[in-house]
């Protein structure tokens, strides 16, 4: 039941009870937001540079997405796969041609995305190509989501810690290392699988031939290349797609945190070669496409390229990390910027830093970050915030870092 009255503590007690204990919220209930910045449930503003964990590319409460959901919620819902519905075939279109891709899955979240791709790519491989094509190739410090395939695929081995067995035909190399990929191809290996950027890994971004060496690895081999793009996709790294950085294409590409701004929603992307591998009753989801998400979606790809916010995202984004590397050379046990464009962090030494105290102290400073890694802060603000935001994010980090704020 809703105690209007409540206090942000009492709400907070009162979730420990009955929430499943796998999250580790921090004791704050935001109730409203508006452009960069969140407001709690006892009026305190924050400025929000985790967005949702990457997610909410627009800010908070932009005005032409909640109107565009406002008027979508008005006029339908969902229907399901059943039946076609306008805003999926218009959300498809605006993805096609902003992309390399010919064809389109919806689904819902980034692990769903990752797994219709895997299954398209060994789906593809026994009934098109047939051949006994099943192992995936991915990489140590990778994360591709929370489904058992998913943390299968994901190179951190706390992410997998008691739920074993696994889903086999998982081989794991180093990161940014296109050799060691090469290695690790035989004649069973149905697709390389990597973030262009690892992000959850600790924002490692590969030397520039790293993907274009897959690529021509791939091809040589006969193999599939698949690019986890849930992270560095719709913009965050200062391209639409981080794969635009490296002047190749990739045969399969999994989308989804900014995609609809907030709205969830997932995507494979994917070539018109490949999508053979999926045929009616393949694989379905029962919320994917829905008018809701797609319609968010569409709505969010347009202001992106109204308002040239992918541009804006490279601009803001080189600010954001001189100003990381200044404050890195100021405070010790920084180890310097890490990322690209939005998709920044900051480098720490974990035996002289506390990240989780200073993500603590930022926010009772009033600024929200996240961690990423073993080592390294992370900020991904909403593509909408200006030089002025980033310069009082950093500050409140720097005074964060220097044991200002109370946890
Ligand atoms: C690269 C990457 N892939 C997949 C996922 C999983 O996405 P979701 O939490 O939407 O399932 C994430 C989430 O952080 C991610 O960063």
């Amino acid at each position: 039941m809703i105690q209007i009255t409540e206090n942000q503590s009492e709400i907070v007690a009162r979730a420990r009870l009955i929430m499943t204990p796998n999250y580790r919220p921090q004791p704050v209930v935001f109730v409203h937001g508006e452009g960069p910045y969140l407001y709690d449930k006892d009026g305190k503003k924050y400025l929000d540079f985790s967005a949702g964990i990457a997610v909410s590319c627009l800010g908070h409460g932009h005005p032409v997405l909640t109107n565009a959901i406002a008027e979508q919620a008005k006029s339908l819902l969902h229907v399901s796969n059943l039946y076609f519905n306008q805003a999926q075939i218009d959300c498809a279109e605006a993805l096609l041609d902003a992309s390399f891709a010919k064809r389109v899955f919806f689904c819902n979240s980034g692990a769903e995305a990752n797994e219709a791709g895997m299954k398209m790519a060994r789906r593809y491989m026994r009934l098109v190509r047939k051949v006994d094509r099943f192992k995936f190739i991915c990489t140590i410090n990778s994360f591709h989501g929370r489904t058992w395939a998913a943390i299968s695929a994901t190179g951190q081995s706390h992410y997998q810690e008691g739920f074993g067995p696994l889903v086999p035909g998982f081989v794991h190399v180093p990161y940014g290392d296109a050799a060691a990929i090469e290695a690790a191809i035989d004649d069973e290996t149905c697709a390389v699988l990597v973030e262009p950027i690892q992000g959850e890994g600790g924002l490692i971004v590969p030397d520039v031939s790293y993907l274009k060496a897959l690529r021509e690895i791939c091809d040589r081999k006969g193999v599939l290349l698949m690019f986890d793009e849930v992270q560095t996709g719709v913009g965050r790294t200062g391209k639409l797609w981080a794969y635009e950085h490296s002047g190749i294409t990739p045969d399969l590409m999994s989308i989804a945190k900014g995609l609809a701004g907030g709205v969830p929603i997932g995507a494979l992307l994917c070539t018109e070669e490949v999508a053979k591998g999926f045929a009616p009753g393949a694989h379905a989801s029962t919320f994917g496409g829905n008018p809701l998400a797609c319609r968010a979606a569409s709505t969010v790809l347009r202001v992106i390229r109204q308002e040239g916010l992918v541009e804006h995202v490279a601009r803001v984004g080189l600010h954001l990390k001189e100003q990381i590397n200044a404050l890195s050379s100021r405070v010790p046990g920084c180890t310097g910027a890490r990322g690209l464009g939005l998709l920044a962090g900051l480098g720490v030494d974990p035996k002289i830093i506390d990240r989780t105290a200073v993500i603590d102290r930022a926010r009772e400073l009033g600024l929200l970050l996240t961690q990423a890694g073993p080592d390294a802060l992370r900020l991904t603000p909403p593509f909408i915030v200006g030089r002025h935001h980033i310069d009082v994010a950093v500050d409140l980090l720097e005074r964060a870092l220097k044991g200002e704020g109370q946890t």
